[in-house]
């Protein structure tokens, strides 16, 4: 099988696999012995950079562009992801560094598409350390749960071990340069209704904290891990691929296009801060737990339709899937994540809520 980052030659379209039918067709996710080198340092380029706050390319070319709530979160109607410019990809980098999410639906895009898209524009695609993949295709990553499909999480009592908020996490957040965009399609619904995803806005539980507390935190890292999900794996007979799956980020970083602050910790990978005692440590971390999960006013709910697609930014937002339909119904998709630069604080940047509040100052001093 190819080696990571490898597998960017052209598949001709008559090889190329079908893996919403693989999965119609049963269970096919391969999980091969290989073992990958540790991911090197890169510089990343954000492609965000290179356009300007109209995004016209999109705006303009779209049938209709929404928000769905007012901290986090856009819908694009009439475009296409198979189908998009240089200018409209770059504009695309930009929407999702400001709204942390940004969803099409009906998109006609497929897994090999997505590698293009993902790797010629956005970054390095990430192939996980753990996690099962289509044969010859490490950097797609299917989303594959659901009734009478083996490993969904029921399997391991889930529902009844953790509970939904346990499980927010940013993509991979343990690697030393984690994912920038994620591009997840599901194609498969599990019925009527269940399967939504959530997404909250780091930029916005970080302007949601008290002055005293953003402080405090500015100066602080914590220590991002994937240990578990490596431990897991080889318990359960399969491979861990890379060794070196524990990194230290700051707990406030900086976003390079947007240049806004944005809390950088969640359950799902996060396990100590730098420096403090483990009471203090776990007390502060479950803190900023609950405040992600309650923060009702930076949250968005996705609610799937077959062949939608969400697009977000790792560095700025943490998601969780609700995992309310295994016993009823097969939910199915892929992802292709791209890394970007290894997070940083930068002290001089602003909060959205700064920047945001001190454009409308300035645009109301215009018109007066
Ligand atoms: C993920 O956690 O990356 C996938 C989210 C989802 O299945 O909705």
């Amino acid at each position: 099988m190819s080696p990571p980052n490898q597998n960017e030659q052209i598949i001709p379209v008559q090889d190329q696999i079908d893996i919403k039918k693989l999965a119609e067709a049963g269970y096919y996710l391969d999980f091969p012995k290989t073992t990958y080198p540790e991911l090197k340092a890169f510089k990343h380029e954000d492609v965000g950079h290179r356009t300007d706050s109209k995004k016209s390319s999109l705006y303009e070319n779209a049938t209709k562009v929404f928000n769905l709530t007012s901290n986090i979160g856009t819908e694009i109607e009439g475009i296409q992801l198979s189908k998009l410019t240089n200018q409209q990809k770059d504009d695309l980098a930009l929407l999702i560094a400001e709204r942390g999410v940004v969803f099409f639906r009906d998109q006609d895009i497929n897994p090999y598409q997505g590698l293009e898209l993902g790797s010629s524009h956005y970054g390095p695609l990430h192939v996980h350390n753990v996690a099962g993949h289509p044969p010859n295709l490490p950097e797609i990553l299917p989303i594959y749960f659901g009734k009478d499909v083996p490993g969904t999480p029921f399997e391991r009592n889930f529902t009844t071990q953790l509970r939904a908020s346990d499980g927010w996490h940013s993509d991979v957040s343990y690697e030393l340069q984690p994912p920038g965009f994620t591009f997840l399609k599901i194609d498969t619904i599990p019925g009527e209704a269940g399967g939504d995803t959530l997404w909250t806005s780091g930029y916005t539980a970080y302007d949601c904290l008290s002055p005293e507390i953003k402080k405090t935190l500015e100066g602080l890292e914590a220590v991002h891990s994937g240990k578990e999900h490596a431990d897991g794996a080889v318990a359960s007979g399969k491979t861990s691929r890379r060794q070196n799956n524990t990194h230290t980020h700051p707990i406030v970083r900086t976003h390079p296009v947007t240049g806004w602050k944005s809390l950088y910790v969640q359950p799902g990978f996060t396990r100590s801060i730098v420096g403090l005692s483990r009471h203090e440590s776990n007390t502060l971390l479950q803190f900023l737990y609950d405040h992600i999960a309650g923060g009702y006013d930076f949250q968005v709910r996705f609610r799937w339709t077959e062949n939608a697609v969400a697009v977000w930014d790792n560095r700025v937002t943490s998601h969780a899937a609700i995992f309310d339909y295994l016993d009823e119904g097969k939910r199915h998709g892929w992802r292709v994540t791209t890394q970007a630069e290894r997070p940083y604080f930068d002290p001089k940047s602003k909060s959205r809520k700064e920047e945001l509040q001190q454009k409308k100052t300035e645009a109301e001093q215009k018109t007066a």
